[in-house]
Protein backbone atom coordinates (compact mmCIF):
# COMPACT_ATOMS: atom_id res chain seq x y z
CA UNK A 1 0.00 0.00 0.00
CA UNK A 2 1.68 3.22 -0.65
CA UNK A 3 2.38 5.45 2.06
CA UNK A 4 -0.75 8.11 1.18
CA UNK A 5 -3.26 5.77 0.73
CA UNK A 6 -2.26 4.32 4.34
CA UNK A 7 -2.20 7.48 5.80
CA UNK A 8 -6.18 7.87 4.45
CA UNK A 9 -7.24 5.19 5.07
CA UNK A 10 -6.60 4.06 8.66
CA UNK A 11 -9.09 4.54 11.25
CA UNK A 12 -9.49 3.15 14.49
CA UNK A 13 -10.77 -0.17 14.57
CA UNK A 14 -12.92 -1.06 17.73
CA UNK A 15 -14.30 -4.53 16.73
CA UNK A 16 -12.25 -7.67 15.88
CA UNK A 17 -12.98 -11.03 14.12
CA UNK A 18 -12.59 -13.33 17.18
CA UNK A 19 -11.02 -16.03 15.48
CA UNK A 20 -8.26 -15.00 13.49
CA UNK A 21 -5.58 -14.28 15.38
CA UNK A 22 -2.58 -11.96 14.22
CA UNK A 23 0.39 -13.92 14.09
CA UNK A 24 3.22 -13.58 16.14
CA UNK A 25 5.59 -12.67 13.02
CA UNK A 26 3.18 -9.83 11.72
CA UNK A 27 3.33 -8.16 15.36
CA UNK A 28 7.06 -8.65 15.12
CA UNK A 29 7.24 -7.20 11.70
CA UNK A 30 5.01 -3.91 13.01
CA UNK A 31 7.29 -3.56 16.30
CA UNK A 32 10.31 -3.80 13.80
CA UNK A 33 8.83 -0.81 11.75
CA UNK A 34 7.81 1.04 15.50
CA UNK A 35 11.74 1.14 16.90
CA UNK A 36 12.26 3.52 13.72
CA UNK A 37 10.33 6.12 15.34
CA UNK A 38 12.52 9.35 15.86
CA UNK A 39 13.40 9.89 19.45
CA UNK A 40 14.51 12.58 21.01
CA UNK A 41 18.56 12.18 21.96
CA UNK A 42 17.78 8.54 19.91
CA UNK A 43 16.89 7.84 23.76
CA UNK A 44 14.54 5.53 22.52
CA UNK A 45 12.78 4.46 25.86
CA UNK A 46 10.18 3.22 25.00
CA UNK A 47 8.56 -0.17 26.09
CA UNK A 48 6.01 -2.47 24.56
CA UNK A 49 4.26 -5.38 26.56
CA UNK A 50 2.61 -7.52 23.78
CA UNK A 51 -0.03 -9.41 25.04
CA UNK A 52 -1.51 -12.10 22.11
CA UNK A 53 -3.23 -15.21 23.64
CA UNK A 54 -6.19 -15.17 24.66
CA UNK A 55 -5.35 -15.46 29.06
CA UNK A 56 -2.99 -12.40 28.95
CA UNK A 57 -5.79 -10.39 26.96
CA UNK A 58 -8.01 -10.99 29.85
CA UNK A 59 -6.17 -10.44 32.31
CA UNK A 60 -5.19 -6.96 30.46
CA UNK A 61 -9.08 -6.46 30.67
CA UNK A 62 -9.92 -7.33 33.84
CA UNK A 63 -6.91 -5.36 35.06
CA UNK A 64 -7.63 -1.93 33.48
CA UNK A 65 -11.83 -2.10 33.96
CA UNK A 66 -14.51 -1.63 36.45
CA UNK A 67 -15.66 -5.76 37.15
CA UNK A 68 -18.84 -4.45 39.04
CA UNK A 69 -19.57 -1.44 36.25
CA UNK A 70 -22.13 -1.62 33.73
CA UNK A 71 -21.33 -3.86 30.64
CA UNK A 72 -19.91 -1.51 28.19
CA UNK A 73 -20.87 -1.91 24.42
CA UNK A 74 -17.27 -0.51 23.82
CA UNK A 75 -15.12 -2.87 26.20
CA UNK A 76 -17.80 -5.37 24.98
CA UNK A 77 -16.03 -4.47 21.38
CA UNK A 78 -13.07 -3.87 22.00
CA UNK A 79 -12.27 -6.88 24.23
CA UNK A 80 -12.63 -8.66 20.44
CA UNK A 81 -9.04 -8.21 19.90
CA UNK A 82 -6.52 -10.59 19.22
CA UNK A 83 -3.69 -8.72 20.17
CA UNK A 84 -2.73 -5.64 22.15
CA UNK A 85 0.60 -3.66 22.82
CA UNK A 86 0.58 -1.50 25.44
CA UNK A 87 2.94 1.26 24.75
CA UNK A 88 5.19 2.33 27.67
CA UNK A 89 7.83 5.45 28.02
CA UNK A 90 10.30 5.70 30.70
CA UNK A 91 11.23 9.08 31.29
CA UNK A 92 14.32 8.18 33.90
CA UNK A 93 15.93 6.67 30.30
CA UNK A 94 15.80 10.38 28.97
CA UNK A 95 16.82 11.83 31.81
CA UNK A 96 19.74 10.04 32.04
CA UNK A 97 20.46 10.22 28.26
CA UNK A 98 20.29 14.22 28.58
CA UNK A 99 22.82 13.91 31.10
CA UNK A 100 25.51 12.65 28.62
CA UNK A 101 28.15 14.71 27.73
CA UNK A 102 26.88 15.74 24.76
CA UNK A 103 23.58 16.89 26.33
CA UNK A 104 25.09 17.70 29.79
CA UNK A 105 21.92 18.04 31.52
CA UNK A 106 23.67 16.99 34.12
CA UNK A 107 21.12 18.02 37.04
CA UNK A 108 18.94 15.54 34.98
CA UNK A 109 15.90 19.25 35.87
CA UNK A 110 12.75 17.99 34.22
CA UNK A 111 12.03 21.84 34.19
CA UNK A 112 14.52 21.80 31.11
CA UNK A 113 12.26 19.73 29.43
CA UNK A 114 9.86 22.06 27.08
CA UNK A 115 7.40 18.81 26.75
CA UNK A 116 7.74 15.33 28.22
CA UNK A 117 9.36 13.93 25.04
CA UNK A 118 9.10 10.68 26.41
CA UNK A 119 5.30 10.10 26.22
CA UNK A 120 6.15 12.11 22.75
CA UNK A 121 8.34 9.34 21.46
CA UNK A 122 6.12 6.61 22.59
CA UNK A 123 3.28 8.09 20.82
CA UNK A 124 5.50 8.25 17.52
CA UNK A 125 6.14 4.39 17.84
CA UNK A 126 2.32 3.60 18.45
CA UNK A 127 1.67 5.88 15.08
CA UNK A 128 3.88 3.41 13.40
CA UNK A 129 1.71 0.47 14.73
CA UNK A 130 -1.51 1.82 13.73
CA UNK A 131 0.02 2.97 10.48
CA UNK A 132 1.20 -0.13 10.18
CA UNK A 133 -1.43 -2.41 10.65
CA UNK A 134 -3.46 -0.17 8.10
CA UNK A 135 -1.10 -1.58 5.10
CA UNK A 136 -1.28 -4.80 5.64
CA UNK A 137 -5.05 -5.07 5.79
CA UNK A 138 -5.22 -5.38 9.87
CA UNK A 139 -7.68 -2.93 12.21
CA UNK A 140 -5.94 -1.25 15.52
CA UNK A 141 -7.06 1.38 17.86
CA UNK A 142 -5.06 3.42 20.38
CA UNK A 143 -6.54 3.96 23.79
CA UNK A 144 -5.49 4.89 26.93
CA UNK A 145 -5.39 3.39 30.33
CA UNK A 146 -7.16 5.53 32.78
CA UNK A 147 -4.85 6.72 35.58
CA UNK A 148 -6.78 4.70 38.58
CA UNK A 149 -5.34 1.55 37.01
CA UNK A 150 -1.85 1.69 36.46
CA UNK A 151 -0.68 0.16 39.49
CA UNK A 152 -3.01 -3.33 38.85
CA UNK A 153 -1.81 -3.39 35.29
CA UNK A 154 1.57 -3.22 36.50
CA UNK A 155 1.40 -6.62 39.07
CA UNK A 156 -0.31 -8.17 36.60
CA UNK A 157 2.53 -7.91 33.97
CA UNK A 158 5.35 -7.44 35.90
CA UNK A 159 6.35 -4.10 34.88
CA UNK A 160 8.77 -1.83 35.99
CA UNK A 161 7.06 0.85 38.33
CA UNK A 162 9.01 3.59 36.48
CA UNK A 163 7.20 2.91 33.02
CA UNK A 164 4.40 4.56 32.04
CA UNK A 165 1.15 3.21 30.19
CA UNK A 166 0.95 6.01 27.52
CA UNK A 167 -1.67 4.28 25.69
CA UNK A 168 -2.50 0.30 24.23
CA UNK A 169 -2.67 0.10 20.20
CA UNK A 170 -5.18 -3.42 19.77
CA UNK A 171 -4.89 -5.18 16.60
CA UNK A 172 -7.01 -7.41 14.85
CA UNK A 173 -8.77 -8.44 11.54
CA UNK A 174 -11.61 -5.97 11.27
CA UNK A 175 -15.42 -6.70 11.72
CA UNK A 176 -18.41 -4.64 11.48
CA UNK A 177 -17.71 -1.89 13.51
CA UNK A 178 -20.21 1.71 15.18
CA UNK A 179 -18.77 4.76 13.59
CA UNK A 180 -17.17 6.56 16.51
CA UNK A 181 -19.85 9.76 17.53
CA UNK A 182 -16.27 11.46 17.43
CA UNK A 183 -16.37 11.80 13.81
CA UNK A 184 -19.25 13.52 13.50
CA UNK A 185 -16.82 16.46 14.49
CA UNK A 186 -15.34 16.38 10.72
CA UNK A 187 -11.98 16.72 10.04
CA UNK A 188 -11.25 20.09 10.40
CA UNK A 189 -9.73 21.61 7.45
CA UNK A 190 -6.09 22.50 6.72
CA UNK A 191 -7.10 26.11 7.00
CA UNK A 192 -8.22 25.98 9.99
CA UNK A 193 -5.22 24.38 11.64
CA UNK A 194 -2.32 25.66 9.67
CA UNK A 195 -1.14 29.35 9.90
CA UNK A 196 1.59 30.52 7.39
CA UNK A 197 3.87 32.93 8.73
CA UNK A 198 2.04 34.37 11.60
CA UNK A 199 -1.21 33.35 13.23
CA UNK A 200 -3.08 36.39 12.66
CA UNK A 201 -7.48 35.59 12.83
CA UNK A 202 -6.35 32.32 13.39
CA UNK A 203 -6.94 31.38 16.87
C1 LIG B 1 -4.09 10.05 22.23
C2 LIG B 1 -5.34 9.34 21.75
C3 LIG B 1 -6.18 8.74 22.66
C4 LIG B 1 -7.32 8.07 22.22
N1 LIG B 1 -8.09 7.42 23.15
C5 LIG B 1 -9.12 6.68 22.71
C6 LIG B 1 -9.87 5.91 23.65
O1 LIG B 1 -9.58 5.89 24.85
N2 LIG B 1 -10.89 5.17 23.17
C7 LIG B 1 -11.20 5.13 21.83
O2 LIG B 1 -12.12 4.42 21.45
N3 LIG B 1 -10.52 5.87 20.92
C8 LIG B 1 -9.49 6.62 21.33
N4 LIG B 1 -8.76 7.35 20.42
C9 LIG B 1 -9.17 7.35 19.02
C10 LIG B 1 -9.86 8.66 18.60
O3 LIG B 1 -11.17 8.69 19.10
C11 LIG B 1 -9.85 8.73 17.06
O4 LIG B 1 -8.52 8.76 16.62
C12 LIG B 1 -10.60 9.94 16.53
O5 LIG B 1 -11.95 9.88 16.86
C13 LIG B 1 -10.47 10.04 15.00
O6 LIG B 1 -10.89 8.86 14.40
P1 LIG B 1 -9.94 8.01 13.41
O7 LIG B 1 -8.64 7.79 14.15
O8 LIG B 1 -10.68 6.74 13.15
O9 LIG B 1 -9.73 8.84 12.19
C14 LIG B 1 -7.63 8.03 20.83
C15 LIG B 1 -6.77 8.63 19.93
C16 LIG B 1 -5.64 9.26 20.37
C17 LIG B 1 -4.71 9.89 19.33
Amino acid sequence: MEFTDAVRRRRMIRNYDPDRAVPRAVLDELLDLAVHAPSAGYTQGWRFLVLDDATSCADFWAATTDADGEPDPWLSRMRTAPALIVCFSDKEAYLDRYAEPDKGWTDRDEARWPVPFWHIDAGMAAMILLLGATDRGLGACFFGVPRPYWDALRQAFAVPERLVPVGVVSLGHPAPDVRSPSLRRGRRPRAEVVAYGRFGALG
